[in-house]
């Protein structure tokens, strides 16, 4: 075959016949993206891996339990062969030569009439990875030089723009318990590419550091607000940059809506029309016990987790928080914003029934270098905490769980 590079193209295979030989580990890696293209996929092979048989008894492909034979490819757009019989391969590549139908061959790219690229996807965009000729193909190459691309794409080390789809407005990024690596991958585009970022106190701090010198960075604890509320100064300051055009973040710790306060940002920014995208977060109530060793849930041991706010106690007339009713529940008890008022809580606890030797675990600044857990239980709880000079942010685990996991390897203190 001459020394052409292959010309790419994007086959739309919608409703469109493709014709798969083999039931193998090849087909099953290929298949998905078939099937997320809409193929109407013709499968033959006399036996096929449990997934494959999975797809076929999801209705995702038509699976014909039996050799390749001749004619297979009568009504094919587009054909991988992929048996493990090269005989069979080859008769079938033979056919699909004299149909003219592009077919990829697992065994020999040379006698293939396509190869199918490396391909990954980012925000609507698929990036396809081939190599120039066969001779020089090195699959695990253009793998990494697409991983290169797509990873660069997601977390904004590789910066390509929105020219036609970007839209000034804000974006409301979860960005995860405070560990740079445990914000989204969409959060962190989004931060790439803002003119303006208001962060909180809590969450990736670290990420605002790798930001251009051209992108604003705003402390949302600073915003001096005079005669407003702090929040409503956020709120309006979210409101001026975006009328000014600019890409705006608004950075918060863990998910926005857990305790975040998301959703008034968001109504403030409704009320004026300015467009608002909400991008989840990890939540500190589920990674920040993770981290520390402790899963919120365990079989035999807790079927339910609640998180609960803390920052009243429970005697104020301003709690929300029925905790007779959790002092009842047998699962795990997540407190946040509780380091305060946890001697009111731990007495309320056991005043309505919780076992006062119910162990709890304290995990202050979860997953960042300073991460510290400090354990009790319900009865000593309150003196440990001074002791051991807890301070907020911590995650608070009231619960059987917090004694399920080694103690070796958990970053305890
Ligand atoms: C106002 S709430 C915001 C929660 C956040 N939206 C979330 O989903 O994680 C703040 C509380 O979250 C908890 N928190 C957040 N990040 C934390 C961390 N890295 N380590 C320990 N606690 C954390 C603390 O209980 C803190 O007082």
């Amino acid at each position: 075959m001459a020394e052409h590079p292959a010309y790419p193209v994007g086959l739309r295979l919608t409703g469109r016949r493709v014709v798969v030989l083999g039931g193998g580990q090849v087909a099953q890696r290929r298949l998905p993206a078939l099937i997320a293209a809409g193929a109407d996929i013709f499968l033959v092979s006399p036996e096929v891996t449990p997934s494959v048989e999975a797809m076929a008894d999801a209705g995702e492909i038509t699976w014909h339990q039996r050799p390749y034979q001749e004619g297979d490819l009568a009504d094919a757009w587009y054909a991988l062969i992929a048996t493990g019989d090269t005989e069979a391969n080859t008769r079938a590549s033979a056919e699909a030569e004299r149909n003219r139908v592009w077919c990829v061959r697992s065994d020999d790219a040379d006698e293939a009439t396509a190869w199918t690229p490396a391909t990954g996807h980012s925000e609507g965009v698929t990036v396809a990875v081939l190599t120039t000729d066969a001779r020089g193909r090195d699959p695990r190459h253009t793998a990494a030089i697409r991983d290169a691309v797509v990873e660069g794409l997601r977390d904004g080390t590789l910066v390509a723009p929105h020219h036609r789809t970007r839209t000034p407005g804000v974006a409301l990024v979860g960005g995860g318990p405070g560990d740079p690596d445990l914000i989204t991958v969409r959060g962190r585009r989004l931060l790439a590419e803002a003119d303006v970022v208001i962060a909180d106190r809590l969450g990736p701090r670290d990420l605002l550091a790798e930001l251009p010198p051209h992108v604003e960075v705003i402390d949302a604890a600073k915003i001096p607000y005079g005669r407003f509320m702090a929040q409503e100064a956020i709120n309006n300051a979210l409101i001026e940059h975006a009328k000014q055009g600019k890409s705006v973040v608004r950075l918060k710790g863990g998910d926005p809506y857990v305790f975040g306060r998301g959703m008034e940002e968001l109504q403030a920014l409704a009320e004026v029309g300015i467009p608002c995208t909400v991008v989840p977060g990890i939540s500190s109530s589920i990674s920040v016990p993770s981290a520390a060793g402790i899963p919120v849930t365990h079989r035999g041991v807790a079927h339910e987790f609640t998180v609960v706010s803390g920052h009243v106690a429970p005697d104020d007339e301003r709690s929300l928080v029925d905790w007779p009713s959790l002092a009842r529940l047998t699962g795990t008890l997540v407190i946040l914003m509780g380091v305060d008022k946890i001697g009111k809580i731990a007495e309320t606890l056991v005043a309505h029934g919780k076992p006062a030797d119910t162990p709890v675990a304290l995990v202050q600044e979860g997953t960042t270098a300073a991460q510290r857990r400090v354990d009790a239980t319900l009865a000593t709880v309150a003196e440990t905490v001074r002791t051991e000079d807890v301070k907020p942010p911590a995650v608070i685990v009231i619960g059987e769980v917090v004694k399920v996991g080694p103690t070796v390897g958990a970053p305890r203190k």
